[in-house]
């Protein structure tokens, strides 16, 4: 019996158009560009303009991802928004994304994995996809960290940036999908670390939004391991391996963690997309936003292998494995 693949259709992004350098930073904060690159590999940020919401990112990303599809608003059944940082407590940025294009069939959520959101949602989509109950997904991962940031905290300011990136994917009958879409997913959570990247604020605790607060070098060492273990899951369920992946895509945290990860697991740096030194750690928008820099510069190409990761607040950590 043939089953259906969540097939990638098209992909687009959007970064607000302030950009905010090293440089400037240490003019505000006891900071260095040469401390930031050397630590993360950043060099600069983009920055939500004064009311430009999470949503207004996200909907752009949105359009240009539906137009590298090919399709319409109205072609869309299911959005699935990944974010931390939403317009409002409720409802879910989705449903502003989805009426903002004209949707008015199907559903939309939002779903919270901090900076893993974006392989949560995919995992999310891809799964409702195969159900067949919906055909055609928007994926979408969009934040504003500028606006939880303490722009006094040096060793939080400097690591994050606003920016949204959206997929699109459409269920197709494995039969008819020679070989493409989303071949494997794994999520992971473990609460016991939730108190080492948090927000000390929210609706039901302080009745404030709060500030993103971090304990570095905690998350920094349970990272890798977190990371190549879902990896490996990823291999081990399909039979694909370092060599066989031709790009690798991971969430952008931290330069350091990428290389890392890519050489704990054998992966060659030039299958690696990075993106962190342009745009910071947008979180859930990072992953998005990588693909679509290597699909618009002709990395990426139809029918390659396309390998997702990301770790991040809870902790929560994943992979996914498709095919382009
Ligand atoms: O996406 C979600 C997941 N998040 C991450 O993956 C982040 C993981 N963590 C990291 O990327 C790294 O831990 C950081 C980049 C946040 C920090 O790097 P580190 O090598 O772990 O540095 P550290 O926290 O151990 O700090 C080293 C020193 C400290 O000074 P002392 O105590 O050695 O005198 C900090 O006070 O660097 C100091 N420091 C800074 N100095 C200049 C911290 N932030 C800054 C800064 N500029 N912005």
């Amino acid at each position: 019996m043939s089953g259906i693949r969540s097939v990638a259709r098209g992909i687009g992004s959007y970064l607000p158009e302030r950009v905010v350098t090293n440089a400037e930073l240490s003019e505000r904060i006891d900071t260095s560009d040469e401390w930031i690159v050397q630590r993360t590999g950043i060099r600069q940020r983009h920055v939500a303009a004064e009311g430009e919401c999470t949503s207004d990112l996200a909907l752009v990303a949105a359009r240009r991802a539906l137009t590298d599809a090919g399709f319409k608003a109205s072609d869309i059944d299911l959005i699935v928004l990944a974010t931390a940082t939403p317009d409002q407590t409720f409802p879910a940025t989705a449903v502003t994304v989805q009426a903002e294009l004209g949707i008015t069939r199907g559903a939309a959520f939002d779903v919270q994995a901090v900076c893993s959101g974006f392989v949560f949602a995919l995992a999310t989509a891809d799964a409702l996809l195969k159900t067949g109950a919906f055909e055609r997904a928007l994926v979408i991962g969009a934040e504003t960290f500028s606006r939880i940031l303490d722009w006094e905290d040096r060793g939080t300011c400097v690591l994050f940036g606003d920016g949204a990136g959206a997929m699109v994917i459409e269920a197709v009958q494995e039969d008819d999908a020679r070989g493409a879409g989303v071949l494997t997913t794994h999520l992971r959570s473990d609460g016991r670390h939730r108190n080492k990247l948090y927000v000390d604020g929210g609706p039901s605790s302080t009745g404030t939004v709060g500030h993103l607060r971090m304990e570095g070098r905690e998350v920094f060492k349970h990272a890798v391991g977190m990371i190549t273990d879902v990896i490996t899951d990823a291999f081990a369920a399909t039979g694909e391996t370092a060599e066989s992946i031709d790009w690798f895509v991971p969430h952008q945290a931290n330069r350091r963690i990428i290389d890392a990860s890519a050489q704990k697991l054998g992966i060659a740096p030039e299958k690696v997309v990075t993106t962190v030194d342009l745009h910071g750690n947008t979180s859930a928008a990072s992953i998005p936003l990588a693909l679509d820099v290597a699909w618009r510069d002709g990395r990426i190409r139809r029918g390659q292998l396309v390998l997702l990761e990301a770790m991040g607040g809870g902790f929560t950590w994943g992979s996914a494995l498709l095919r382009w």
